[in-house]
């Protein structure tokens, strides 16, 4: 095991020794390394100003993904590259990104602006990233309006590669293609930092030390930090195991790793179900979606997480993982009560198997919130029919994502008060979530039941 997090960093390898288990990218460029350029606005993830790219050697090539640093752990940075704004044009000669965003009038105050474009040249060097447009929708600009920033989108794809940062990535891809895979373990008078490679010392750890804290992408976790100024002792990423980001498509199912981010599975699961592209384009943002993980989204057991009820309407399942075997369950029986779920404390959420399209079956996925991108569920409702089989999958609506398995088995919409008991709180009343939820069941039922 290595005592040390090794990665690419302008131009050369960096080593760091020792790291606390809280310490995060963005205090790090900006306080350690006095690389000013990703802002600080918002330290939870929605405003995209930190954003920075990193980027990994996958055997074929590195692939890009923009992150936002300030909730991005220092040991995530381990075997990748992190580009900063820094590393993009210079006084003299800007990326091509840039100067198209100086021509249409894309900054202003500028405080946004190397978020931007390091969403938008993330988007550039890995065009199969994402649509351009849905590059912008992590990034908040308050003053210039978006009109100049959507043209830059749109022109992303003819915009010329830039000879230096070509140069540049070509000495990385050198440079990452050459690294182990060692796992990681590091111990400092702050805390302890695990992130092991194999699954056996995955639930080796986990046994002796159930009160450590699994991390996935930590998109939750890394707020945690931010927000509640949580001191985590101990940490074990959850990531570095193979078997826990795998993403296969099976003779009847597709298998997806706990560990494996949205945007690792995006393809499959689309493939599968392209009625789910809105809905996964809704999750989070790129910079989520490229880190944040199913295993986090159920472990964290919200009742407004996004993927919950639509696993449930699928009729997908979720297999724990520990020292003492494995156990598979329906993944709507993992939830007990209000943020408690089966997980033992010994337990790993190791995978998820959804059951692959049968022919002639329907799925619809609303998920209603106040705003498009990037928002908090305000209630999210999920239904499918395969054959006779009616399911219907619930979050937002109770103390925990559920199946409406009265409406279910009834197929009255009057027994939908069985199922669910709304609460009001900012985003809407109790009233209008009832009130959105029958009827878009009703109008699943009417179309298909
Ligand atoms: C800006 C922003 C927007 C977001 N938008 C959405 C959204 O639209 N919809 C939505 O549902 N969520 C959203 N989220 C929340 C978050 O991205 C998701 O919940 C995500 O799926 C969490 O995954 P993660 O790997 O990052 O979890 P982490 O932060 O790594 O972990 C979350 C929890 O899960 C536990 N955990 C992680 N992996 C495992 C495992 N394999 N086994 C057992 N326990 C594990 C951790 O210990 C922790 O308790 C958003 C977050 C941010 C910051
Ligand atoms: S500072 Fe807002 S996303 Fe990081
Ligand atoms: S240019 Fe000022 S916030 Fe975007």
């Amino acid at each position: 095991m290595r005592t040390t997090i090794r990665f690419w960093f302008r131009d050369q390898w960096h080593e760091l020794t020792p790291v606390s288990p809280t310490d995060l990218v963005l205090p790090f460029l900006r306080e350690q390394c006095r690389l000013v350029g990703s802002k600080e606005g918002c330290n939870e993830g929605d405003c995209g100003a930190c954003t920075a790219i990193l980027a990994r050697h996958t055997g074929k090539g590195l692939e890009f993904q923009p992150v936002n640093t300030c909730i991005l752990p220092v040991a995530a940075l381990d075997h990748a590259w992190l580009l900063t704004i820094e590393d993009i044009g210079d006084h003299h000669q800007l990326h091509p990104v840039q100067d198209a965003t100086v021509k249409a009038n894309g900054t202003q105050c500028g405080f946004c602006t190397p978020g931007f474009v390091m969403s938008l040249v993330a988007g550039h060097l890995q065009p199969t990233l994402a649509e351009p447009l849905q590059l912008l929708a992590g990034n908040l600009c308050r003053c210039t309006g978006y009109g100049g920033l959507i043209d830059v989108a749109r022109q992303l794809h003819t915009l010329p590669q830039d000879p230096h940062l070509q140069a540049k990535v070509e000495r990385a891809e050198a440079a990452l293609k050459a690294t182990d895979s060692e796992g990681l373990a590091m111990i400092t008078p702050e805390g302890r930092i695990d992130a092991p490679t194999q699954l056996s010392d995955l639930l080796e750890l986990r046994r002796i030390y159930p009160d450590a804290t699994l991390v996935g992408g930590a998109t939750d976790v890394g707020l945690w930090i931010t927000k509640r100024l949580d001191q985590l002792a101990h940490v074990i990423f959850t990531g570095w195991c193979p078997e826990l980001t795998a993403v296969e498509v099976r003779d009847r199912t597709l298998h997806i790793g706990a560990a494996a981010t949205y945007q690792a599975f995006r393809d499959p699961l689309l493939e599968q179900y392209p009625e789910l592209t809105e809905w996964l384009d809704r999750l989070g943002s790129v910079q989520v979606r490229g880190r944040g993980t199913l295993g986090g989204n159920f472990a964290n057991g919200s009742p407004i997480g996004d993927s919950p009820p639509v696993l449930m309407a699928l009729d997908a399942t979720m297999t724990l993982l520990s020292y003492r075997g494995e156990r598979t369950l329906p993944v709507d029986a993992f939830f007990k009560d209000y943020r408690i779920t089966d997980l033992g404390p010994d337990e790993v959420i190791g995978w998820f198997t959804v059951p692959r399209r049968t022919p002639g079956m329907r799925l619809q996925v609303d998920k209603v919130s106040r705003r498009i991108d990037q928002d908090i569920s305000t209630a999210l409702i999920a239904c499918a029919l395969r054959g006779d089989a009616l399911r219907i999958g619930l979050g937002g609506l109770a103390a925990t994502p559920r199946l409406a398995n009265h409406v279910m088995h009834s197929r009255n919409l009057r027994d939908l008060s069985l199922d669910i008991t709304p609460l009001s709180d900012l985003r809407a009343s109790s009233h209008y979530r009832y009130q959105v939820t029958e009827g878009l069941i009703r109008s699943f039922m009417e179309e298909h039941g």
